[in-house]
């Protein structure tokens, strides 16, 4: 149920005449710069706005605002000015975060809509930042409540927690915000999605589940294959399977296509996410505590369904492939054990020393699976692979792991653009002997040293000459922290990247 705060625009001059009621926001730059309608609007309020500036030492600074109540001439309205600081200097991302700050402070009034004025001095594309904002907006009242029976009792002042609905910007062409709003709206429902995957817990959402969340995409024009045991069993993706036996739950790949360039003969871009949807470990059971956050071991796979979504609901002109693995890490009976051999699809062996390292077993096949198959132009992989990426990048970066210095590069561009920043890591043979063993081909764990790196060589094991990227999301797709745009735990990491990804340097090649 993304997406539930509805967005409108509408003319600069309607709407706050001297009979408004509620609230209205605008916006100011540094030294209190006003667009003309935001002037015109203090005007009519005899400068009120200018004097409760002066009052409170606000010059329009960032993430500072001021909060006019009940304005002389507009008794039944509360006006509130929010500072962006230098507009001269912000990126696309910035007015999304503005955005988020933006929808933050209307949400703190709690009243059900609220209108937006978009009037900025000195910003010439005022259809697009209009939609940065939309959207920030948009994610920033993402909430994961559908569990919560009694919606309306987390206020802590005895207060209605009324929750806001409706927002409307005001905009000199609304007609172009509109329009410039189509693609940023299909992917923060795209975001949406990959935070709701995460967000649901286990027992309601299996490999099963996730798999028909998959199949809602054809919706878009998505076309969604999934593929049951017997599949999986015929494809030879053992390693796969392995991971799955110790569940009741049994595994599913899906594969989702979208032909968005009908004339382009180029090979696809395919994008591999591990979607375990709840890891115990296995009989290398973790120990209890915050285990609970394991529900969230699929959010690679989530990051690549929101993708998939986010290209597809804005029909780009690309041809992608995502194909996620949904297992569910169980021990039982039924279990593999620590000391088990497994043979591979692309017929190496693996020795599985400890089974809580069931992602690169998962994604292994599926990178075989998808280079042989499609033979991608570039694959990206995205893991809750390792505890230890958090140990070295924190919850600031994700990991990085490649054999394509260009592709790295374009990848870490388009991180430090859209906040979603990546740290690239090295690779090399003196790691890549870390996982040899005398028993089989090579083994699932390194040594107590590199685990991220370990982790890393295992999978290129599986790659050969294509292209890859391996996003080690561990620290960043969950249990993050919140931000201007999200409040939620699951943060939706990767597909607004990604989607830059595409958009900046796949999409209207010649
Ligand atoms: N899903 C975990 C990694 C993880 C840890 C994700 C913390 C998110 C937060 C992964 O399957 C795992 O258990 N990795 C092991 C590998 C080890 C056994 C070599 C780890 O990181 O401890
Ligand atoms: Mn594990
Ligand atoms: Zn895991």
């Amino acid at each position: 149920m993304p997406l539930t705060l509805a967005i409108k625009f509408a003319d600069l001059d309607t709407g706050f005449d001297d009979e408004l009621s509620g609230s209205i926001l605008l916006f100011a730059g540094k030294d209190l710069a006003f667009g003309a309608r935001a002037k015109k609007l203090d005007d009519a309020l005899d400068g009120q706005l200018r004097s409760s500036a002066e009052v409170a030492d606000f010059s329009g600074q960032a993430k500072r605002h001021i909060d006019v109540l009940a304005p002389s001439k507009m008794p039944n309205a509360r006006v509130l000015v929010a500072g962006l600081g230098d507009v001269d200097k912000m990126s696309t991302n910035d007015w999304v975060l503005a955005g988020g700050r933006t929808a933050g402070l209307i949400a703190g009034l709690r009243s059900a809509s609220a209108v937006i004025v978009v009037d900025i001095a000195d910003v010439d594309d005022i259809a697009g930042v209009t939609a940065d904002l939309a959207m920030g907006a948009q994610l920033r009242h993402y909430k994961f409540d559908k569990y919560k029976t009694k919606k309306n009792d987390d206020s802590d002042d005895g207060r209605p927690a009324t929750k806001l609905e409706k927002l409307t910007f005001h905009v000199a062409d609304p007609e172009a915000a509109r329009a410039a709003f189509v693609a940023r709206q299909a992917i923060a429902n795209g975001v949406c999605i990959a935070r709701d995957l995460v967000n649901e817990p286990a027992n309601t959402l299996g490999p099963l589940e996730f798999a028909a969340e998959c199949e809602k995409l054809s919706d878009l024009g998505v076309e969604v294959e999934i593929l049951d045991v017997a599949a999986l069993e015929m494809l030879k993706m053992d390693s796969l399977l392995a991971v799955a036996q110790g569940s009741d739950r049994p595994a599913r790949v899906a594969v989702m296509q979208w032909h968005g360039n009908k004339s382009d003969s180029d090979k696809p871009l395919c994008f591999v996410g591990k979607g375990v949807v709840f890891d115990t470990g296995g009989i290398s059971m973790k120990p209890a505590g915050g285990m609970e956050d394991m529900k969230g071991d699929m959010g690679g796979a989530a990051c690549v369904t929101g993708l998939m979504a986010a290209l597809a609901g804005r029909k780009a002109p690309v041809n992608a492939i995502g194909i996620v693995g949904l297992v569910e890490n169980m021990p039982s009976s039924k279990a593999q054990r620590p000391g088990d051999i497994v043979t591979s699809m692309s017929g190496q062996t693996i020795e599985v020393i400890n089974t809580d390292a069931e992602g690169r077993l998962v994604l292994c096949d599926l990178l075989w699976y998808a280079r042989e198959r499609f033979d991608p132009r570039f694959m990206i992989n995205l893991a809750t692979l390792t505890g230890a990426i958090l140990v070295a990048l924190g919850k600031e970066r994700a990991g990085l792991f490649s054999n394509d210095d260009e592709l790295s590069v374009a990848l870490s561009e388009v991180g430090e653009a859209t906040g979603e920043k990546v740290w690239r890591m090295p690779l090399g043979a003196a790691y890549d002997k870390l996982i040899d063993t005398p028993n089989a081909d090579m083994k699932n764990i390194g040594g107590r040293l590199a685990g991220s790196i370990t982790a890393a060589q295992f999978l290129q094991r599986f790659v050969k000459d294509t292209p890859w990227v391996h996003l080690d999301v561990a620290g960043v797709a969950m249990a993050s922290g919140k931000t201007d745009i999200s409040r939620s735990w699951a943060s939706g990491w990767g597909v607004r990247l990604l989607d830059a990804l595409v958009a900046e340097k796949y999409e209207d090649r010649e």
